[in-house]
């Protein structure tokens, strides 16, 4: 059975450098990027050479170490960092984390605990499926994402394992191709039968019963459940929800932020335009913001949580 990239494949700190598995360049080259300042691993963020919630977490907590053992700035390193992407509260939550213990060991304890926390979650939402489960999926929050194994992949994978997932459907997602790109590399590594689907493909297979639950990872739950994602998933939500179908959100607790209210208070990053075509003026919110009403669960390394959010969510955090 797969288990995905190994995790120091993805993201890993050497000596003098940072190293990233260029996920703008997958599935058709394996190039690394070497990252040697916390200015330049910012940089990288920015431009995705590593993207995902977690794993934007992890290579934080890395560039802490590595700035330190360089003698940088540190609180200059954290701005740098804090301010490349906006929406993953988990970058936030990693810059803070480290800030007692600025060691590459602590980083590493980091990137451990966040690969541990995913085989948790991923147990935890199999037992919500039943054989024969055909889930779709958006963007990719599998191992590339999350520095190791994956949130709502990693789900896919252990549901696999038991024998209870017959296929996936994996949103291509505009623009930047995350699902069409890597997760079906990922889930043809593991042999998980999929299909890359058009975004908008979505509804007429839902309407078809050819969907049985959407599964999604998350870049910021609000105390209230509401949850930022990648830009498409509260479509995602509406549909499944007029077709009876749940919507589960696979996310760690470090992606829970009890200091943001509910979802209005989420800051949506909003990309280059060119991203979505250079020809026309155009505009690239990068994440919307599903309401907690349209989640059937929020599943995370502690368990399956269900409305109200407020109190199931804030036992998870304190957890
Ligand atoms: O812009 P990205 O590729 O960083 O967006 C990633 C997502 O939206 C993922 O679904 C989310 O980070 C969860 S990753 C486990």
């Amino acid at each position: 059975m797969s288990e995905g990239l190994a995790p120091e494949r993805i993201v890993r700190l050497e000596e003098g450098a940072v190293v990233l598995l260029d996920q703008r360049k997958l599935p058709d080259e394996i190039v690394e990027v070497r990252c040697k300042t916390a200015a330049a691993l910012a940089d990288a963020i920015t431009t995705m050479v590593v993207r995902g919630a977690p794993a934007i977490g992890v290579a934080a907590a890395y560039g802490i170490a590595l700035a330190a053992e360089s003698g940088e700035d540190l609180a200059a390193a954290e701005a740098v960092l804090r301010a490349s992407r906006p929406t993953a509260v988990n970058l936030a939550w990693a810059l803070e984390e480290m800030r007692d213990e600025p060691t590459a060991e602590h980083a590493r304890r980091i990137h451990a605990d966040e690969v541990a926390r995913c085989r948790r979650m991923a147990a935890h939402t199999a037992d919500l499926l039943a054989p024969g489960t055909r889930a779709l999926t958006h963007c990719n929050a599998g191992g590339l994402a999350t520095g190791g194994y994956g949130s709502a992949v990693g789900a896919l994978l252990t549901a696999f394992e038991r024998g209870l997932l017959e296929h996936v459907w994996v949103d291509e997602t505009r623009p930047l191709l995350q699902g069409a790109r890597l997760t079906a590399w990922e889930l043809e590594a593991a042999s998980i039968p999929h299909a890359v689907i058009a975004d908008s493909a979505a509804a007429s297979l839902m309407a078809a019963g050819e969907v049985d639950c959407v599964i999604t990872g998350a870049d910021r739950i609000a105390a209230n459940g509401d949850s930022a994602n990648k830009i498409g998933t509260y479509s995602l939500a509406v549909l499944a929800h007029h077709h009876g179908l749940p919507l589960y959100i696979v996310a760690p607790s470090t992606t829970v932020d009890l200091a943001t209210p509910d979802g209005a208070a989420i800051p949506i990053e909003e990309r280059d335009p060119a991203e979505v075509t250079a020809r026309f003026r155009a505009r690239n919110p990068a994440f919307d913001v599903t309401p907690a009403q349209l989640i059937a669960a929020v599943v995370t390394e502690h368990g399956v949580h269900r409305a109200p959010y407020l109190a199931s969510l804030a036992g998870a955090v304190a957890a």
